[in-house]
C-alpha cells in the first residue's frame, strides 16, 4: 500500500477555470517541489490525452451543504458540528439527495475499487470569500448572489428567518489546503487519509448568520444611497428561486445550516491566515463593488 503512494506521479485537477481550481493550479504551479509532479487541469476546451498507465491522485471539490439538504421554516440555528474525521462514519453515508454527494459516491467508489491505480480526496469547502488568484472566475457565490438578490428586491431578503449559519475560509487559505493534501498524498505521508477517510472540511472562521449578513449587505448599500428599506424580506425559497432567475440551488446558499471541523486539515498543519470577521466583513465591501461593476 505504501509503495503505491511513493509511485504516484499524476494530478489531476478538475474545474481548473473556477475560482477555487484556478487557486489551486496557481498554488501548485508556482510550487518547485511540485515541479517533478505531471499536474494535469481539465479545461473543458481542450482534448486530453488518456495515460492510463501511472498512479493518480484525485482532488474532488465537493462542499460543506453535503451537511444539511432540508429546507423548512422550522429549522432555527445549527445543532450540530461535524468532523470530518470524528463524525467520518455519518458523512460517508450521507444519503445521495444531498448536494454533491451522488458524485462524491463516484469519487469514493475509484479508489474502493482501484487502490492500486488512484488515490482520492475529497475536498468540502464552507462559505469560500477573497478574491482567487486564478485564470477566469475570481469571485466567489454565496455572498455575490446575495448582494444581486438584495439589490434585486430593494431590501434586505433571507430565507425564511435566516436564521441559519456556515462557516467561513477564505480561498487563498482554501488553495493551500489543496496544496497540502496534494503534497501529502504524493509524498506517502500517512497523515493525508484518503478514500473513504479522505474527507476535507475547509473552514476558518465563523461566519455570523445569514440574517446579519443580509443586514449587513443592506447598510452597504443603504450608506451608497441605492437602497432606501432596511426591513427584512423573510422569504419562502421559491420566492428566492424566482429572484435568482430560476436557479434551484439559491435558497440552500442562505437556508441551510453547515458547520463543521476542518479537522483532517488541521492534522496536515493547515493554518489559515485569514480567520477574522473583520476580513471577512472587509470582503463583502469588495463583492458589493464587484456586482456594482457589473451592472
Ligand atoms: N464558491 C464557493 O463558495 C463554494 C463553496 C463550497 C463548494 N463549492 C463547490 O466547488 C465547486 C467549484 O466551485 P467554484 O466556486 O470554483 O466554481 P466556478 O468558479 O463556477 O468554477 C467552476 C469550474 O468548473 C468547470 N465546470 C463547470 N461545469 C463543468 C462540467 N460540466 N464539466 C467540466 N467542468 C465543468 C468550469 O469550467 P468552465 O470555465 O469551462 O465553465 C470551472 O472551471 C462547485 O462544485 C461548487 O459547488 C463552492
Amino acid at each position: 500500500m505504501y509503495s503505491v503512494y511513493l509511485q504516484m506521479n499524476n494530478v489531476f485537477i478538475t474545474g481548473a477555470t473556477g475560482l477555487i481550481g484556478g487557486a489551486v493550479l496557481h498554488d501548485l504551479l508556482e510550487t518547485p517541489s511540485m515541479y517533478k509532479y505531471e499536474i494535469t487541469a481539465q479545461i473543458r476546451t481542450q482534448n486530453k490525452a488518456d495515460n492510463k498507465q501511472n498512479k493518480t491522485l484525485l482532488v474532488h471539490t465537493s462542499g460543506t451543504s453535503i451537511l444539511q439538504y432540508d429546507l423548512s421554516s422550522t429549522n432555527g440555528p445549527p445543532t450540530k458540528c461535524y468532523g470530518n474525521s470524528s463524525n467520518l462514519d455519518e458523512i460517508v453515508k450521507l444519503p445521495a439527495t444531498q448536494p454533491h454527494k451522488p458524485v462524491d459516491d463516484v469519487v469514493l467508489r475509484i479508489q474502493a475499487q482501484s487502490p492500486e491505480l488512484v488515490r482520492t480526496a475529497i475536498i468540502c469547502s464552507s462559505t469560500i470569500y477573497g478574491v482567487s488568484k486564478g485564470y477566469d472566475k475570481i469571485n466567489s457565490v454565496q455572498i455575490p448572489w446575495l448582494v444581486k438578490s438584495t439589490i434585486k428586491a430593494g431590501q434586505p431578503v433571507t430565507v425564511y428567518s435566516g436564521d441559519y449559519n456556515w462557516l467561513h475560509v477564505h480561498v487563498d487559505d482554501l488553495a493551500i489546503i489543496y496544496h497540502k493534501i496534494t503534497k501529502s498524498l504524493l509524498d506517502g505521508s500517512s497523515n493525508a487519509p484518503s478514500g473513504d477517510k479522505g474527507y476535507y472540511f475547509a473552514q476558518a472562521g465563523n461566519l455570523p448568520n445569514w440574517r446579519q449578513v443580509a443586514v449587513y449587505i443592506v447598510e452597504q448599500l443603504v450608506d451608497k444611497g441605492l437602497i432606501f428599506n432596511k426591513t427584512i424580506k423573510e422569504l419562502e425559497p421559491a420566492s428566492l428561486i424566482d429572484i435568482n432567475e430560476g436557479f434551484e440551488f439559491a435558497p440552500y446558499f442562505w437556508g441551510i445550516n453547515s458547520v463543521c471541523k476542518a479537522e483532517n486539515a488541521f492534522k496536515l498543519s493547515w493554518q489559515p491566515a485569514h480567520i477574522s470577521d473583520e476580513e471577512f466583513y472587509k470582503d463583502i465591501d469588495q463583492d458589493i463593488d464587484y456586482i456594482l461593476s457589473q451592472k
